[in-house]
Order: C-alpha cells, then sequence, then structure tokens
C-alpha cells in the first residue's frame, strides 16, 4: 500500500507557484491578490481559511481575510460582493461555506464577478466546466485530479466511484473524471445518501473518491482489493492521546481499509493541501488574465 502523500505533492505546486510569483514580481507585474470572506464562527470554516490566508503568504501572494458575524444580512453581504467586484486590486475572492441558513447560498455565488471567481462556484463557470471550456475548477476536485496525476495513477478506462454529490467536491468530480481528456477518461458511478447499498457500487471502484460527509462511511469490506482511495472527509474526533485533545479523521475508516488499497490519502495531508494549492492555481489564472 502507497500512501499519496497530498501535503508533499502539494508544496511542490506551491514552490512552483512561488516561482512564477517572483519571476512576475521581477517583471514588475501586479502580485495575486486573494480575498477570503468568512461569515459566522463555524470553528472548521475558520480553521479553513485561516490555511488559505496562511498559504497566500508562503507564495508572495498578498491576502485579506474578511470577517462578518453570522447575524449579517443578504443585502450587507451582496453589498460586500459588489465592492469585491470593483475593487482592481481583488484578483480573486471567495466566500467559505456555508453560510448561515438565512442567506440563500445561490444569490450570493451568483453575484460573484465570474472572472474572479477563483472557487470556481459562479453558474457561468460550473456551466464551463461541464462543457470542457476554459474556466476557474472548483478546489477540491481540480486538486484530487492534480493529486492522482502527479502520484502517476492511471485514470484511463477505469471505473471511479464517487460517494457524495455535493456542488463543491461530488458532482464536479463526476464530471472532471468521465470528461474525455487526459487525466480522466473514467467511467463514473456517483453514489449518494439514497443509493441502495452503496456497497455493490464501492466495492466495484478502481478509484473511490470519497466525500459524503461521515466519519468512517466506508469500511474495509466495501473496498475492492488493490483499489486507489482518496478521501475528501475531515472531522474532529475526541482524543485522549492527542496533546491537543481531538485527531481528525475521514469518510474513510482508514486502519481497516488502508491494507486493502494500492494507494489510499491520509487525513490531515491528502486532499486538504491540494485543495488549497488549486485555489492558489487559479489566483495565479486570475491575475495573469
Ligand atoms: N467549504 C468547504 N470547501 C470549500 C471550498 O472549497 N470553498 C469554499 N468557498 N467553501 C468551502
Amino acid at each position: 500500500m502507497e500512501l499519496i502523500d497530498g501535503k508533499k505533492i502539494a508544496g511542490e505546486i506551491k514552490e512552483e507557484l512561488a516561482a512564477e510569483i517572483a519571476r512576475r514580481a521581477g517583471e514588475g507585474k501586479k502580485i495575486p491578490h486573494l480575498v477570503a470572506v468568512l461569515v459566522g464562527d463555524d470553528a472548521a470554516s475558520e480553521t479553513y481559511v485561516a490555511n488559505k490566508v496562511k498559504a497566500c503568504q508562503a507564495v508572495g501572494m498578498k491576502s485579506t481575510g474578511l470577517r462578518f458575524p453570522a447575524s449579517v444580512t443578504e443585502e450587507q453581504l451582496l453589498e460586500v460582493i459588489d465592492r469585491l467586484n470593483d475593487d482592481d486590486d481583488v484578483d480573486g475572492y471567495i466566500v467559505q461555506l456555508p453560510l448561515p441558513r438565512h442567506i440563500p447560498e445561490e444569490k450570493i455565488l451568483g453575484r460573484i464577478d465570474p472572472a474572479k471567481d477563483v472557487d470556481g462556484f459562479h453558474p457561468c463557470n460550473v456551466g464551463k466546466m461541464v462543457l470542457g471550456l476554459p474556466a476557474y475548477l472548483p478546489a477540491t476536485p481540480a486538486g484530487i485530479v492534480e493529486l492522482l496525476a502527479r502520484h502517476g495513477i492511471e485514470t484511463a478506462g477505469k471505473h471511479c466511484v464517487v460517494v457524495g454529490r455535493s456542488n463543491i467536491v461530488g458532482t464536479p468530480l463526476s464530471i472532471l473524471m468521465s470528461r474525455k481528456a487526459p487525466r480522466a477518461n473514467c467511467t463514473v458511478t456517483l453514489c449518494h445518501s439514497r443509493t441502495p447499498d452503496i456497497k455493490t457500487y464501492t466495492s466495484q471502484a478502481d478509484i473511490l473518491v470519497v466525500a459524503i460527509g461521515s466519519p468512517r462511511f466506508i469500511t474495509a469490506d466495501m473496498v475492492k482489493e488493490g483499489a486507489v482511495v482518496v478521501d475528501v472527509g475531515m472531522h474532529r474526533e475526541p482524543s485522549a492521546t492527542a496533546k491537543s485533545g481531538f485527531r481528525l479523521v475521514g469518510d474513510v475508516d482508514f486502519d481497516a481499509v488502508a491494507p486493502r488499497c494500492s494507494a489510499i490519502t491520509p487525513v490531515p495531508g491528502g486532499v486538504g493541501p491540494m485543495t488549497i494549492a488549486s485555489l492558489l492555481r487559479n489566483t495565479l489564472l486570475a491575475v495573469a488574465r
């Protein structure tokens, strides 16, 4: 069994991006500026945004975090979006999801200037992705495609089973993996919470990607011997032995599943760092455009 080291591969990508940003700076070109909008006080979102801001600084990008209380109104948030759209110093920005329940997500995402939508969540960018046109690709699915490619995993002709149909991960990944393109060309099955007897499908996967949002959902009996497993889940679990008092676990029961796999991503250190690397790449694309 091989560990797919997302932290290392993301580190390589970040070095490439840092070199490109330094080259641009040397030519007197603009340093990319990413803004991250965070609404409310969801602990996981706070960590994700802090990591994104930190990663920008590490590659020489400018980054700004904008925080708003959960009580912010839809109108106030739309005003923030309009300001970011008009601000020439901002090359790209993201609105961290989930948003508080009283704010309609699609209305906020639909207001983002598609040219600054480095998360690739605007309907224009989603539509372009579906058609295979140049677009900002959503960070986690793009990171998974890149991770598999850089680890040397062949995808053409393979059966890729995706578990979870979110707009952020499962649905776009199912589209990317089935495209007629290098790093894709899979036969894709998309499973979700209403799929009866999910094991029937997961146990046929050559490549199994799990983004269902349920800790240790995938057990050893659900995985084919020799499969490649990609775990998108990230959950905090109390731990008596960890210094912090908790440990992170994914959607896959790693200890039981790993021995059956030809390769598997760990949590943490698998998909998470690749999501950030993809976001940085999109931001560099945004300034270059
Ligand atoms: N919430 C979970 N993943 C993501 C992501 O990739 N982008 C944003 N904006 N919110 C998220």
